[in-house]
C-alpha cells in the first residue's frame, strides 16, 4: 500500500471510531484561536494552541525564543512540538501562522488530521493584526502603512503551503460573535461533525 492510501485509511479509521482531529492554519490574524476556542467548546473537546503549547512547555514568549534562537530556532521546535500535539485524540488545535511552511508540517498534520485553512483577505488580516502589536515578531517594526503590503507578499510565498489542507473557510468577514458561531457551523457541515 503507498504511504498516501495509508493516511487516508488513518483518516478513514479515525473518523468511524468518531474521533475528532482538527487542525486549523492560516495567516496571523485570521481567527485560528478564536474559532477554534468556539468549536471545540461545541464539540466539547480540548483546545491547544500550539504557539501556548511551545511557551508553556519552553517557559519562554514567543519573541524571547525568537530573540533566543532566531527563526530557525523557533521552526525546530514548533516542529517537535506539533508531533506531540497533533497526536492528541478528540482535540482542535490552531497552529501559527507559518506552520504550514516547515519542514514536512503540513504532509505530517494532513496525515493524520482535518486540516482547514482559514482564508482571509490581506486588508482583513492588517486590521485584526494592527490591534495585536508586540507579540508577533515577524511583524516587529512595520508601520500601519507597510503591513498589508507585506501581508500581501507573504500570502504568496505561503498560500501554497495553506492550499494544501483538505479544506477551505473563507473568514473573510468573521467581525462578530453571531459570524464565528457560523464558521462553526460551516466546519461542522463540511466535516459532518
Ligand atoms: C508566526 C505566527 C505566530 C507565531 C510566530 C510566527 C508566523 O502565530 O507562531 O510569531 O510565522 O506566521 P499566530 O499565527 O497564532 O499569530
Amino acid at each position: 500500500m503507498q504511504p498516501r492510501e495509508v493516511d487516508a485509511m488513518r483518516v478513514r479509521i479515525n473518523k468511524v471510531r468518531q474521533m475528532v482531529r482538527v487542525i486549523l492554519i492560516g495567516y496571523m490574524g485570521a481567527g485560528k484561536t478564536t474559532v477554534g476556542k468556539a468549536l471545540a467548546a461545541e464539540l466539547g473537546v480540548p483546545f491547544y494552541d500550539l504557539d501556548w503549547f511551545i511557551t508553556t512547555r519552553y517557559r519562554r514568549s514567543v519573541p524571547e525564543i525568537f530573540a533566543e534562537r532566531g527563526e530557525e530556532g523557533f521552526r525546530d521546535l514548533e516542529h517537535r512540538m506539533l508531533h506531540e500535539a497533533a497526536e492528541f485524540e478528540d482535540i482542535v488545535l490552531s497552529c501559527g501562522g507559518g506552520t504550514p511552511c516547515f519542514y514536512d508540517n503540513m504532509e505530517y498534520m494532513n496525515s493524520l488530521a482535518d486540516t482547514i485553512y482559514l482564508k482571509a483577505t490581506p486588508e482583513v488580516l492588517a486590521m485584526h493584526l494592527r490591534m495585536g502589536k508586540g507579540k508577533r515578531p515577524l511583524l516587529e517594526g512595520k508601520s500601519s502603512e507597510e503591513l498589508e503590503d507585506f501581508i500581501q507578499q507573504m500570502l504568496v510565498e505561503r498560500e501554497p503551503f495553506y492550499k494544501k489542507a483538505k479544506y477551505t473557510l473563507d473568514v473573510s468577514l468573521l467581525d462578530s460573535s453571531l459570524k464565528i458561531q457560523e464558521s462553526v457551523r460551516l466546519i461542522r457541515e463540511m466535516l459532518g461533525i
